[in-house]
């Protein structure tokens, strides 16, 4: 027996970074620490809903419930996903900093250095979350947005070219919020409306933005 906002829903999130091999002992990544998608977790949890956390690497630990999935790449992401999605799945959010290209090919050795200058070839990894939300039986999708410039509208074309239902973004041109913080600040937006989140702890705007995706959900 559970209560909350999210009482019994089962919801599944994206965190922290990809990382695309290039032979066995390098790859391409980024700088996502995963806070606001473990954040996100524990407010949900909070919230009564069952969570299960597909998880890039990062160094956190996993919030007391919440079912994690370990993974490296985006397309062992995306797998994981539609896995999650097909056990059950009332509310996706992606939060995880998927890297836009991988390596064309994974070498099978170490490569070794020959030369001035060397070239990867990089191709374009799948979109998790606008697969999630193309599928018949669709959950409800939340994505995240980082944008340095005309915040508003990159957010309201990427809720509609992904298909999302509510898209949070962030002002990664602040110093002071984002990527490796414990703070962040937000717009949310979704079909008919917005709300701006000021600058708090992450775990504060998780419980926010879980008390949105509650309300819309439900309607
Ligand atoms: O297009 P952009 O990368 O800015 O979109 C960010 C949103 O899309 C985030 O919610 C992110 O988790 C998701 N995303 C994804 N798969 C990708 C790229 C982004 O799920 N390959």
């Amino acid at each position: 027996f559970t209560t909350g906002s999210l009482a019994g829903k089962r919801v599944v999130i994206t965190a922290g970074p990809t990382r695309e091999a290039i032979d066995p002992v390098r790859y391409v990544s980024n700088h996502s620490s995963g806070k606001m998608g473990y954040a996100l977790a524990q407010a949900c949890i909070e919230a009564g809903a069952r969570v299960t956390l597909i998880s890039g690497p990062v160094h956190l630990p996993t919030p007391d419930r919440v079912h994690r999935l370990n993974v490296n790449s985006a397309l062992d992401m995306l797998a994981a996903s539609g896995k999650a999605v097909d056990a059950g799945c009332d509310v996706f959010i992606a939060t995880a900093a998927v890297a836009d290209y991988r390596p064309v090919s994974v070498a099978e050795h170490k490569i070794k250095k020959a030369g001035d200058a060397m070239t990867i070839e990089l191709v374009r990894n799948p979109d998790i979350v606008a697969t999630m939300a193309a599928r018949a039986d669709r959950p409800f999708v939340v994505g995240f947005a980082a944008e340095t410039q005309n915040v508003e509208a990159y957010a309201l074309s990427k809720l509609r070219d992904k298909k999302l239902d509510m898209i949070a973004c962030n002002d990664v041109s602040r110093q002071d919020i984002g990527f490796q913080s414990d703070d962040n600040a937000m717009v949310i937006f979704w079909n008919g409306g917005s709300r701006r989140l000021d600058k708090a702890p992450k775990t504060f705007i998780a419980r926010e933005l879980v008390s949105l995706i509650s309300q819309h959900f439900s309607q």
